[in-house]
């Protein structure tokens, strides 16, 4: 879609992308991952946009990462990718035959387990459709999510497979990486499958704020980063991105000054969400970066302005960085591309909802 329009023009509130930063943000990484020697496969959960998904496959992505079946397959849909990851246990039937349904439509199409009832399933389901699906062994590496307890349960779950017809053990996964625990973690992993003489041809690791560490982890071999397509207040807090770097905005409306130290916007949880992990507040506002987002509801942002020298009046339009880029993308329909003061292009959020 071509398209041209100010972005003054643009009704609030909408979320923009500064194409420019985006392009430069994939452009930086890919020089970081493939610098550090490793493949790249960036986890598209954090746009949902297979436009963007080109651009970082024609920068040098080896394929991408999906978190969701319903990712991989609107990525697929669009024809993005022939080497996709998926980073989620797939349990149960239905989700089951999606996968076989989907592993004959690409060149590559891997997921993980982290227990033998995953494992069995998955086998099961490709017995049943004559496929072998490559998998990696989810580690819990500190992270308290997914993923074995141990190094000796990863090796277990690999030596498990061998007997299992239908699966194809390619090597071991965690996330995010980055952290002391997850070094020792991996480099005990290897060494407990090298003893058994076992090959791990692929160690994947992941998250953007572990890019400053690359260097730390030499027994990687691909990197799974998503944030650093658009950054934002976490990343910046994590020091792997600047302010320069956040490439995606929410633009809103001042509605209300109902104090002098007070200022209302339109944009509540329903387009910032409440994420805060380990920030403050709710996000940055770019023209006011003394002001704070201090609070949300549903439809309304409040704006503590006690702090700023400067205050917007009703009707000014403000730019905000939220604090998690990724659950942004999932609210809302399309995001406005943007270069210099206009914008040009609009894309669909093509996996929005697709967590299923
Ligand atoms: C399994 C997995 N891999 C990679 C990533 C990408 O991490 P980040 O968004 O920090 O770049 C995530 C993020 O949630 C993830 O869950």
């Amino acid at each position: 879609m071509v398209f041209m329009r100010s972005v003054s023009d643009l009704d609030t509130p909408s979320v923009t992308i500064l194409i420019d930063r985006v392009q430069a943000n994939i452009d930086r990484i890919q020089g970081m991952v493939a610098g550090a020697g490793f493949a790249n496969r960036p986890h598209i959960k954090t746009h949902k946009i297979p436009q963007i998904a080109r651009m970082q496959i024609a920068a040098g992505a080896v394929g991408i990462t999906c978190q969701k079946l319903s990712e991989a397959e609107a990525f697929i849909d669009a024809g993005v990718a022939d080497d996709i990851l998926i980073t989620f246990n797939i349990v149960g039937e239905k989700k089951l035959e999606r996968l076989m349904a989907l592993s004959a439509r690409i060149k590559r199409l891997a997921v993980v387990a982290d227990s033998e009832t995953v494992l069995r399933g998955i086998s099961a389901a490709a017995v049943r459709h004559d496929r072998v699906v490559p998998f990696l062994v989810e580690c819990d590496t500190g992270f308290g999510r997914n993923g074995v307890q141990s190094p000796a349960a990863a090796v277990a779950l690999a030596q498990l497979s061998t007997s299992l017809p239908g699966v194809r053990f390619e090597g071991v996964m965690t996330y995010p990486v980055g952290t002391p625990a997850a070094k020792i973690f991996l480099v005990e992993t290897l060494a407990l499958f090298a003893a058994a003489g076992i090959e791990v041809p692929i160690v994947s690791g992941g998250g953007s704020p572990a890019l400053t560490s690359l260097a730390d982890f030499p027994m990687l071999t691909e990197h799974r980063a998503g944030t650093y397509v658009y950054n934002d207040v976490m990343m910046m807090a994590s020091g792997v991105a600047g302010w320069d770097d956040c490439a995606l905005q929410v633009r809103a409306t001042v509605v209300s000054r109902p104090s002098p130290d007070r200022a209302i916007i339109d944009a509540g949880s329903k387009v910032l969400t409440r994420e805060q992990y380990y920030v403050k507040d709710f996000g940055r506002v770019v023209e006011y970066p003394d002001a704070v987002v201090a609070n949300l509801s549903e439809e309304h942002g409040m704006i503590d302005l006690s702090r700023s020298a400067t205050k917007p009046e009703v009707g000014d339009v403000v730019s905000i960085i939220p604090n998690h880029c990724c659950v942004v993308s999932n609210m809302v329909d399309r995001v406005y591309v943007v270069r210099g003061d206009q914008v040009i292009d609009i894309y669909p959020v093509a996996a929005r909802g697709a967590v299923w």
